[in-house]
Parts: C-alpha cells; structure tokens; sequence
C-alpha cells in the first residue's frame, strides 16, 4: 500500500490528507480561511500566505493524526503547483520540498485541476462505482470554469507511463461560475462566498414564478464555452431598475455587517449547455467538480439529462467538491506510479495549465 500525504494551499483553504493507492481517504484536514477574507469580499493574496504559513504545520500534523500515521510512515508527498496563488502556494510547496528531504522521501508536483477530476474518481470508489473514461469533466469552482476531455493515457499503447490525457475543450470568457455566484450574491446584499446561499434560496423559492427571465449566456465560437459576466450585468440592472430591491438589499447588508449571514431573496443562475454536444465525444461519463459542483439545481440538471442519454454522471461529496488535499495526493499516486517526480528546483506556478 502506497500512502501519500497531500498538500494543498493554492487559494483560501490550508489542506492536508493521506490517501492509500490513490482511492482510500486516510485522512483530510481542510483549514478554511473564508472568516478572515469575507469582510473584503474576496480572497485578499496576501493575508492569505500569511494564514497558509500559520495553518499548514498543524494541519499536515492533524491529517498524520487522523490516519495514525507518523510522517515516517508516509511514502510520498505530493503538492499543488498551481494554479493559484503565487504566494500561497508557496508556503506549501516549501513545507512538501522540506518534508520531502528530510524524510528522504519522493516529491511530486501536482496540477490543482487535475485535482479536481481525481475528486471524482475518490467519489466513485467510496460509492462503489466506476468512472469510465473518455469522459468529460467540467471544473467550476470560484476560480475556474473549465471543460476537458480526459482519457487514459493507455488506451492506444502509445503512452506507457498510464498518465491520463486531458484536452480542454471549452472554458469561461470571462468570470468563473463561482465567481459570478459570489458577485451576484453581493449584489443581492447576501453575503460572501454567495453560491451556497444562492442554492439553499433558490430551492425555497422553487415554487415562486421569476421576477425576471436570465436567458442562457451565449458565446460566439466554440459552443463549449461559457460566459458569466452577462449575467451578473443582467442582475445589475434588473436590480437597478426596480427600486422595490434596495431596500431588502441595504437591509441584508446591515444585517451581514452585524455579522447575521441570512437569506432571502432567489436568483436563478443559468445552467452550463454542455451535455448537448457530450454525444459527439462519445463520452462514457460526465464528471463534475469544484465548489460549484455542490450547486443542487446544476446537479439536478446534468443528473435528469445524464439519465436521458444514458451516460454515467459523477459529482464528488461536497467536502470533496471545494478544495481539498485529498484529491491532491489522489492525483499525486498517479503520478507516482507512473515515476513522476519532483526534485527541490520544484516552484509555483501560478498559471500552470492541465491542457
Ligand atoms: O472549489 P472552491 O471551494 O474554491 C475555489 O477553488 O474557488 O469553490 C468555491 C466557490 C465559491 O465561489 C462559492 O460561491 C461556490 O464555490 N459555491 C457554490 C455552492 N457552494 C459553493 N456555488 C453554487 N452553489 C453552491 N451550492
Ligand atoms: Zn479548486
């Protein structure tokens, strides 16, 4: 048994985990920093590193703990490159590189999006299922809006390592999904990070008929990709237009002021047009991931027309969905198999693509 400690720190959230052969959670430690970046209404870069270096110590020792494991016990330590923040992610490549020496144990890089699609894979094997491949997989998170084709490397002998193969084939022109949730959420006076909230209103206001039809975003080009900022327009002005808002929205915002995060009020957010074009991959599954992904209307959707084309589709757990290091050190074992490593030149980068 392979057991990789995993380390990620791209964003707002200190992660550490160990997983067993890529597929068994150990243990997952996630230190959240979203108290310390809210009342600035988005990830503040540099209070950010500094909560990385104040988190990652005691939250690598807790994730030891929660697997009863020692760091000797560990076989390898896998770390997010990028992409993310320069900064952040530095504190944890340093504390990877360090640990790696000391211990005399392999390093290995990983891509945080590759992350995200090996979420998926953890999901499927805690619930007993398998996600064929090729599939598709669309990563929405607060920073990323990305649609790739992912194969296995094998298939056609040609890549011996067994390294899956990712191609993107669509992505966002301009906010990820995340970040058009958040920003409409401030609009709307309801507080930061504003997809769940968003969610949790929308499925009690199902019933209520739409003050405003959103039409889907169109994109010119390639139909893959996705645009949000229209939307968050849409809502500006629809808001702007009709006084009746302001008043509940000054009211909400004294409210989350008093620190009283309520809700009230829905939005409809439109729902990504994927699946229609998934047939002319001849895709086996659709696999979803990211903090989005936790969304119930977009899980709704993808699920009912999953269903009618009879394709397999995957979301992880919520816990799995928003960053985590278990998908870290899940995407970390692939590597590992196929000889991958690290060496202590290892930097951040800060835009590292997956395709
Ligand atoms: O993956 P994540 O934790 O961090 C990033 O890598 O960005 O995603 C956080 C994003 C936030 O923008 C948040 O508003 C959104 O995910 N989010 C949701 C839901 N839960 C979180 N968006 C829609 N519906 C949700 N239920
Ligand atoms: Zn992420």
């Amino acid at each position: 048994m392979t057991r990789i400690l995993g380390i990620e720190s791209s964003c707002d959230e200190t992660a550490a985990a160990v997983v067993a052969d890529g597929r068994e959670i150990l243990s997952s430690v996630v230190a959240s920093q979203i108290d310390i970046h809210r009342k600035y209404g988005g990830v503040v870069p540099e209070l950010a590193s500094r909560e990385h270096l104040r988190q990652i110590v005691p939250v690598v020792r807790e994730a030891l703990a929660q697997a009863g494991m020692k760091l000797s016990d560990v076989d390898a330590i896998g770390v997010t490159q990028g992409p993310g923040l320069v900064g952040a992610l530095l504190v944890g490549i340093t504390y990877g590189k360090t640990l790696a020496a000391a211990l005399e144990k392999p390093l290995i890089s990983v891509n945080h999006l590759a992350g995200h699609v090996h979420a998926v894979f953890l999901e499927a094997f805690k619930s007993g299922r398998v996600a064929k491949l090729p599939a598709v997989c669309l990563i929405v998170s607060g920073g990323h809006t990305v649609l790739y084709e992912v194969t296995a490397g094998d298939s056609d002998g040609q890549d011996l390592d067994g390294l899956l193969r990712y191609r993107k084939i669509g992505q966002t022109r301009d906010d990820a999904a995340g970040e058009a949730y958040d920003k409409v959420a401030k609009l709307l006076g309801l507080g930061y990070p504003g997809g769940s909230i968003l969610d949790r209103l929308a499925a009690v206001s199902n019933r209520a008929p739409a003050p405003v039809k959103f039409g889907a975003t169109k994109t010119r080009g390639n139909p893959l990709d996705f645009s949000f900022s229209g939307l968050k327009t849409a809502v500006l002005y629809h808001v702007r237009e009709h006084a009746e808002y302001s008043g509940e929205i000054r009211t909400r915002e004294e409210a989350l002021q008093r620190d009283e995060r309520k809700f009230e009020q829905l939005l409809p957010l439109c729902s990504p047009q994927t699946l229609a074009l998934v047939r002319e991959l001849a895709v086996e599954s659709v696999m979803v991931s990211g903090g989005v992904a936790a969304n119930s209307q977009l899980r709704a959707t993808f699920e009912e027309r999953a269903k009618n084309m009879g394709i397999d589709v995957f979301f992880p757990s919520r816990a799995l969905s928003t960053d985590n290091a278990a998908m870290i050190a899940a995407a970390a074992f692939e590597r590992f198999r196929a000889g991958v490593f690290a060496d202590s030149s290892l930097n951040a980068d800060p835009s590292l693509v997956l395709a």
